[in-house]
């Protein structure tokens, strides 16, 4: 890595045990040195409404500051529904506008989805890949990152235990690095 970058990164879950922040804190422990994964949060940006772009809330207004500043970005989600859970596509939609100056257009970003289930959440992977070829997110692809039967993974201190999973994560966020490189 030629110089340090940071990675926003956008967790799709707000519960207080979610596996995905789980997963996300782990890939951050696992980065290459000189890559910094930051979570920034979006539980609290209200919905996204045209009508207010004149007289934006201040959490719009910090997330986006925040989401340009960092070099690239992770997406790391739940699956709700074989897609991708509101919270996240808010946040989609809020930083994707005003239109023309979207926080991630030409970013580099990967997706990591995450499941209890065997399927490893691979409709939200996807549906969230339908948005980010909109958004001219140069998205990561491979190696793919479908966590499944995530509930297995983790230490009830929430550290990551699975030694096969630890070795792809690792492989998965240094392929990443690589490919901010590519596109920075
Ligand atoms: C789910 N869950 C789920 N899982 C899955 O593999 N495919 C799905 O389509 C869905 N759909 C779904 C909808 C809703 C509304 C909820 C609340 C849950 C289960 C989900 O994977 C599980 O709750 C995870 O633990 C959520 O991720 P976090 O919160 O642990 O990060």
């Amino acid at each position: 890595m030629s110089k340090p970058r940071t990675v926003a990164v956008l967790v799709g879950s707000l519960r207080k045990e979610s596996f995905t922040r789980k997963t996300a804190r782990a890939l951050a422990k696992l980065a290459p040195e000189g890559l910094t994964l930051e979570i920034v949060e979006i539980g609290d940006l209200p919905f996204y409404n045209e009508d207010v772009e004149a007289d934006p809330p201040a959490n719009w207004t910090a997330f986006r500051r925040k989401m340009k500043a960092a070099d690239a970005v992770l997406f790391a989600t739940p699956e709700y529904n074989r897609s991708v859970p509101g919270l996240l596509k808010n946040a989609i939609d809020v930083g994707s506008r005003p239109y023309g100056s979207s926080v991630f257009d030409g970013k580099p970003g990967a997706v990591v989805s995450v499941s209890p289930g065997v399927i490893g959440g691979f409709g939200a992977n996807h549906a969230l890949r339908q948005s980010l070829v909109f958004l001219n997110v140069p998205v990561l692809q491979q190696p793919e990152a479908y966590v499944g039967g995530v509930a297995a993974l983790f230490d009830d201190r929430g550290e990551l235990v699975d030694d096969r999973s630890k070795d792809f994560l690792r492989k998965f966020i240094h392929a990443f690095a690589a490919w901010i490189e590519r596109h920075v």
